[in-house]
């Protein structure tokens, strides 16, 4: 059988740990997609200590370099493209985009946002969800559309709200789940069994049973 993966860019800012997931999942040889190069805005963000520990080539494109956002955009896609990348995963990557560079990889681009999309959109999601009162909460792994934190859904994992829950506690819980579904949303998508159809994704053969994706297990 031949056996192409797909060269997958990871962007990052922080501590870059669902990285960390993605370069983790990627060592399987059966993997469908492999991590072509790890690219942060932030020269001294965490992430890139690990990902050239592992081997993986990293890039670092300031933000702060650029006149304008679309030259600093601009400047990153000409490395991806440079570099082969066929995909794109946001992973804590803390730069809006413009319609341009999301038009650039339409159908290409995921995204993990650490609450259940639709609901929390934006920052301190965990908070917000305390304040709410909602008693599930979770992570989405998306497509990247020109609306921030929207766009069609690939993998999400719910977590129960605990009584006495702290946003750090339930972050923690809800980050734990990142870790699981972020790889398994680039698995589907690089394999091609992920499928945009309108706003929302098929999933062809095999998928995940709806009850793996709820902790703890009912
Ligand atoms: C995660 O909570 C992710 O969902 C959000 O930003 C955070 C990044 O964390 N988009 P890390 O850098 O992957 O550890």
């Amino acid at each position: 059988m031949t056996f192409s993966r797909k060269r997958v860019g990871v962007l990052i800012s922080g501590r870059g740990s669902n990285m960390r997931s993605l370069v983790e999942a990627a060592r399987a040889p059966d993997f469908p997609a492999e991590i072509t190069l790890v690219l942060s805005n932030i020269a001294n963000a965490a992430g890139l200590e690990f990902a050239r520990k592992q081997g993986v080539a990293t890039t670092v494109v300031d933000h702060k370099a650029f006149s304008d956002r679309e030259s600093f955009e601009r400047a990153m896609h000409e490395t991806l493209v440079g570099r082969g990348v066929e995909l794109v995963c946001l992973a804590g990557f803390m730069r809006l985009l413009t319609p341009w560079f999301v038009e650039q990889w339409r159908g290409r681009m995921l995204n993990i946002h650490p609450a259940l999309l639709p609901s929390f959109r934006g920052l301190h999601t965990h908070a917000r969800a305390l304040e709410e009162g909602v008693k599930i909460h979770g992570a989405t792994v998306h497509f990247v559309v020109p609306e921030m934190d929207a766009g069609p859904i690939v993998v999400q994992a719910a977590v129960a709200v605990l009584e006495d829950d702290t946003p750090e506690a339930l972050g923690a819980r809800v980050l734990a789940q990142e870790h699981r579904i972020y790889p398994l949303a680039l698995n589907l998508v690089a394999r091609g069994a992920a499928r945009v159809e309108g706003a929302r994704v098929k999933i062809e053969g095999e998928r995940p049973a709806p009850d793996a994706l709820v902790w703890p297990r009912a």
